[in-house]
């Protein structure tokens, strides 16, 4: 990611640039930034020096709210070049249309995708809870091409560019794309079929929890992908992360349809995405889970 204070010197004095953000992001065409109030009135200057030096970069998008409701969407405002909030991105030989103004995107999590991918077995199925324009999903499937994914949103700018996206990059026969609530799209229609689960929306995760216990199949080892923000020093995370995992999973039983069932998990893998804000991290946890039918505990 380029460093918008390189990009910036010689359009701003040392001190403005001083107050500017570090980074910003490159989403194929488009770089997204973010301009702090003091220096809203150089907002075009700034945004066309960008266009001037960063190649391949056709329009600057500022970012005017944070990212925010269901949709997890910001609020962004075209400050130079062609205002076009829609570009093609690529990640690791794929290709994806994104539309900036209108769904969730982020290339700060591509290193992630690519672990994720790497831990995908063949013939497996996966369910991405919360699947944006189906960045993990298509890469998932694209390396690993015995597997099928259900991709489910709730926005439905974000369905229609999964879509889009799945036939983009010749996978639409293995990415099955689904409009709804994570949560209802599970209980109406993918219960009991999921070797994988992918939770990434860490506001959502604990509480979507149960849903994705539900998606699991019975009687195999399965994974889920647990995304969350933790607040400590970087050497409690881990702690921490453990202690929110085991106290939304100690429950180890759940019952749906008039049938009970138990489960046994384990953390088999913690990393730190990201820091997202002073103390704060994104962390996935990877738990394996095997769960059966039988008594509940009381
Ligand atoms: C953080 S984004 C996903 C990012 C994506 N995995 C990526 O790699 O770019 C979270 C997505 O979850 C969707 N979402 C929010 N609430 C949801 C729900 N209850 N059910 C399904 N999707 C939901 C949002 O519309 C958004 O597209």
């Amino acid at each position: 990611m380029p460093m918008l204070k390189e990009v910036l010197r010689g359009v701003l004095s040392e001190e403005e640039v001083r107050r500017l953000y570090s980074s910003f992001d490159i989403i194929g065409e488009i770089a997204v930034i973010k301009v702090p109030d003091e220096l809203l009135e150089k907002k075009h200057e700034i945004g066309n020096a960008i266009i001037r030096n960063v190649k391949h970069v056709r329009s600057v998008y500022m970012q005017v709210s944070p990212v925010k409701d269901a949709y997890r969407v910001r609020e962004v405002e075209c400050i130079a070049g062609i205002d076009d909030p829609v570009t093609i991105y690529k990640e690791y030989g794929c290709r994806f249309k994104v539309n900036v103004a209108k769904v969730y995107f982020s290339p700060r999590l591509s290193t992630e995708r690519a672990r994720i991918s790497s831990l995908v077995r063949d013939d497996e199925t996966i369910v991405n809870m919360f699947a944006g324009v189906c960045t993990f999903s298509i890469i998932m499937v694209k390396r690993n091409p015995r597997c099928k994914v259900y991709s489910i949103d709730i926005n439905p700018d974000a369905v229609i560019l999964c879509n889009e996206n799945a036939r983009l990059n010749r996978v639409e026969d293995r990415v099955h794309v689904i409009l709804g609530d994570a949560g209802e799209v599970i209980i109406s229609m993918l219960l009991d079929t999921a070797d994988r689960v992918l939770m990434p929306l860490p506001e959502k995760a604990r509480e979507y929890m149960p849903y994705a216990l539900m998606a699991l199949r019975t009687g195999h080892d399965c994974y889920i992908h647990y995304f969350t923000h933790i607040r400590g020093n970087r050497k409690e995370i881990d702690r921490i992360c453990r202690e929110e995992v085991e106290s939304i999973m100690r429950n180890g039983n759940y019952s749906i349809d008039g049938r009970n069932y138990r489960y046994t998990f384990n953390i088999v893998g913690m990393r730190i995405v990201r820091e997202v804000g002073p103390r704060v991290y994104q962390v996935v946890a990877d738990i394996m889970v095997r769960k059966w039918l039988g008594e509940l505990y009381r």
